[in-house]
């Protein structure tokens, strides 16, 4: 399990630092806004508008309806609720942290929470969870926790759809584990498939479905404008030559919470 670093604080870039209180470190006044302008220019827009938005589209059309509901977990800013709330019929986002929840612009079809779930449980079961760019920089027990409370929260047969934006496979993956190692800390936290299937079996979930995007290693601060303009012809290209899913930078896992045994079947189970 990776070490723990130095608190992220509103000044990090989001969602790149480990965090020792995972629950504090979007909590800085000016967050949500810093936040939501990771995603207007550079890398990271790009990848949201051609990529990531596609697919999460893809993902929630397939599992939405109006007669179903979606709990986004750490919402933040709203970013995949706003997604959410065109497929679901009712969604419900919860977040720690009032400057990310203060930026966000809920539709008629969403309720904003400033809670912690996995402190203090809603009322409410849903038959889909999603939680995007949480697990990388939480802690482990944090991770743990919230992958109990997402259980908790889902019905039988539900299913969570979280994602690592830094797979420890991954060109970018495999540089900070290095950097990690020369600096002998933990600069820059990354998840493998086989780490994060293995948190979602301990929970309790069936891994359903994986899927691999961000080809293009992300270069930091260089040439912005460069990847931009790369990051939807490296994912055409990658995806025609079947490039292997270790080589991506992010991935997204589908998971189900299966559905209890009866209790003559469990019983059965255990002679
Ligand atoms: C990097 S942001 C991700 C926001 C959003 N999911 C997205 O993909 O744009 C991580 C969020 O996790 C939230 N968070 C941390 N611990 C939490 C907890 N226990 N319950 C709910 N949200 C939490 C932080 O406040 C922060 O808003």
């Amino acid at each position: 399990m990776p070490k723990q670093s130095t608190a992220a604080s509103a000044s990090s870039r989001p969602g790149d630092v480990l965090s020792r209180d995972y629950r504090l470190s979007h909590v800085a006044q000016g967050c949500g806004a810093k936040y939501i302008q990771t995603f207007q220019s550079g890398y990271y827009a790009a990848l949201w508008e051609k990529v990531e938005r596609p697919l999460v589209e893809e993902i929630f059309r397939s599992l939405g309806g109006p007669d179903r509901s979606c709990l986004d977990f750490a919402c933040g800013t709203g970013r995949i609720t706003s997604v959410a709330a065109r497929f679901f019929g009712t969604v419900v986002g919860v977040d720690v942290s009032e400057p990310m929840l203060a930026c966000a612009a809920p539709r008629d079809n969403v309720r904003l929470l400033l809670m912690d779930i996995t402190k203090e449980p809603l009322r409410d079961s849903f038959d889909v969870v999603s939680a995007f760019r949480f697990f990388l920089n939480a802690e482990d027990s944090l991770r743990r926790q919230a992958l109990l409370a997402i259980h908790e929260h889902l019905v039988e047969g539900g299913r969570i759809v979280c994602n690592i934006h830094a797979n420890a496979s991954s060109p970018a993956g495999v540089a900070s584990r290095y950097l990690n190692s020369v600096l002998r800390r933990t600069k820059y936290n990354t998840i493998s498939l086989d780490q994060m299937k293995e948190l979602l079996v301990d929970a309790g979930f069936l891994v359903e479905k994986v899927i691999p995007y961000g080809f293009l290693p992300r270069p930091g601060r260089f040439a912005p404008g460069l990847c931009e303009a790369l990051v939807a012809p490296a994912e055409t290209v990658s995806r025609a030559l079947r490039i292997p899913s270790r080589f991506a930078e992010n991935f997204v896992v589908v998971a189900t919470k299966p559905a209890a045994l009866p209790n003559r079947l469990e019983s059965a189970r255990f002679k």
